[in-house]
């Protein structure tokens, strides 16, 4: 069963002096339980695809759809909820709020969304137990390593059991065990029943994009199957 998909997705950066295409036709489908990775050079166009399939930024052309609903033809604030119910989002830079700690970065998509944090204590537990933040979830981002601001940023986009997570190079700033022990809760998650999330993940980490169903190579901002 077809969970997302994108259509023909174009996005130009005009410069001053020239136009940047950095999405250039893009088109891809994921199912239910499904995990792909896109991986590929610098300035291929990956964050920026990323951004367009969670509805972030707009295409010049091109739709997305989740579940069934095309997330361009909704209005901002059906756009927000639809997103803060359904997806998840690691984003490159990590993007945790400066001012809340650990903990309240991870409950911030049922607080927004005014859901019961209390329904979510297992997940809770089990997320800071699998990523290693028991002892750092009262801590601020700043008094945070690189590695444990990513992970903290993963436990965000999980806690609220999204139906497609979307993560831009999660396992970028942890070293080997990290790396693979993330590697491996994503792996796990997708499998889970009822729950089976659907993951998107761009990532340079070859071990990683081992574990994925597909593997899609992003080049000067097109897409097309490695695996
Ligand atoms: N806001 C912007 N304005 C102008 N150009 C941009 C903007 N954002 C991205 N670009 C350009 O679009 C292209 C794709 O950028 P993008 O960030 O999507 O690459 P990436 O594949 O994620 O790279 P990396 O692996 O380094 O994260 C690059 O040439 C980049 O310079
Ligand atoms: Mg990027």
């Amino acid at each position: 069963m077809t969970v997302f998909s994108c259509n023909e997705l174009i996005k130009q950066y005009k410069l001053p002096d020239h136009v940047i295409t950095a999405v250039n036709r893009v088109s891809f489908s994921v199912n239910k339980g499904e995990f792909v990775a896109i991986m590929g050079e610098s300035g291929s166009g990956k964050s920026t695809l990323l951004h367009l399939c969670a509805g972030l930024d707009t295409p010049a052309s091109g739709s997305v759809t989740l579940l069934g609903k095309s997330l361009f033809q909704m209005k901002p604030n059906e756009l927000c909820r639809f997103r803060g119910k359904h997806m998840g989002i690691v984003f490159q830079d990590h993007r945790l709020v400066p001012y809340l700690t650990a903990l309240e970065n991870i409950l911030l998509p049922l607080s927004a969304a005014g859901r019961d944090i209390a329904n979510h204590e297992e997940r809770l537990k089990h997320l800071v137990d699998r990523l290693s933040l028991g002892d750092r979830l009262h801590h601020l981002p700043r008094e945070l390593s690189g590695g444990q601001q990513q992970r903290v940023a993963l436990a965000r986009a999980l806690i609220h059991f999204p139906m497609i997570l979307f993560a831009d190079e999660p396992t970028g700033n942890l070293d080997r065990e990290s790396a693979d022990r993330v590697s491996s809760l994503l792996c796990e998650l997708q499998k889970e029943e009822g729950t089976a999330q659907a993951t998107v993940v761009v990532t340079h980490d070859e071990r990683l994009a081992a574990r994925a169903d597909r593997v899609f190579l992003m080049k000067e901002g097109e897409l097309s199957p490695l695996r």
